[in-house]
């Protein structure tokens, strides 16, 4: 058994592992029907598929793990799995804060969590700050995201830099602009995985997937695992980036 992991371990190693890897995880509701369980069962479920991904990144060396946890336009829901969503998050992280040291997996928010309730916030602050300094893979969670809301901030920010007169409008660069969103600093995505059937993007990370590959599985994601991630991985490495060239 422990020379099978081994092994196992060898031929991801041998894979190339991208830099940045970005996952919208979807289909959370559905794995719960299909079992006849309530969709809050699925979303259960769901966070622990994050929480083992989110190790296996790490062991693969992954740099960049960002994942979709709730969208801006997820408040449409149902009260009840909106606030069922909410305290999983809360448990999830007071959980998180709780192993912080033995996980070394440095934590960032992506998204406006003005919205979440004072807890959240406080928890989503407390794991930034004390995971900041960590070297293993960097989590961009993203709560409350969505990129078109994400754009309009920068645009915003910009906006008022100029008004300040502190900027003029043909200052604005790519770069520039890049560092006006919620990932400054952050390469852009290398690979996006879609799983649950859905080929859509969802309003996810639109400035940033400009020449992002992207994957698709019909996998629901509370069972998308090591396993899937290497063959997303496996499928990115035969892909021909050309990025505009030949
Ligand atoms: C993703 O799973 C989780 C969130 C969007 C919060 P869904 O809840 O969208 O699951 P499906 O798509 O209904 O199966
Ligand atoms: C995208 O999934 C958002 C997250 C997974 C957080 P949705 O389930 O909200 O997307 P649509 O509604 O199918 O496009
Ligand atoms: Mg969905």
């Amino acid at each position: 058994m422990k020379l099978f992991s081994k092994k196992k371990k060898e031929q991801t190693q041998a894979m190339a592992v991208p830099t940045h890897i970005a996952i919208i995880m979807d289909g959370n509701g559905r794995w719960a029907k299909k079992r006849g369980l309530p969709r809050t069962a699925g979303h259960k479920v769901g966070a622990e598929a994050f929480r083992t991904i989110a190790n296996y990144a790490k062991s693969i060396g992954l740099k960049y793990l960002t994942v979709y946890a709730f969208s801006t336009e997820n408040w449409k829901r149902d009260r009840e799995e909106v606030d069922a969503i909410m305290d999983l998050l809360e448990t999830y992280l007071r959980e998180l804060i709780r192993d912080m040291d033995k996980n070394r997996v440095r934590f960032c928010f992506f998204g406006d969590l003005s919205r979440l309730s004072p807890e959240l916030q406080r928890e989503a602050k407390e794991t930034a700050e004390r995971s900041a300094g960590y070297d293993g893979v960097q989590v961009n969670f993203c709560i409350n995201y969505g990129a078109r809301d994400e754009i309009l901030r920068a645009a915003r920010a910009f906006a008022a830099e100029c008004a300040a007169g502190k900027a003029e409008p043909g200052d604005l660069t790519e770069a520039g602009f890049s560092n006006l969103l919620y990932s400054a600093g952050v390469p852009d995505p290398d690979l996006i995985i879609r799983p649950s059937g859905e080929i859509r993007i969802s309003n996810f990370l639109l400035w940033q997937s400009a020449y992002s590959e992207y994957y698709f599985t019909d996998t629901l994601w509370p069972d998308f695992g090591p396993r899937q991630l290497d063959e997303a991985i496996a499928a990115f490495n035969q892909r021909n980036r050309r990025f505009g060239g030949v």
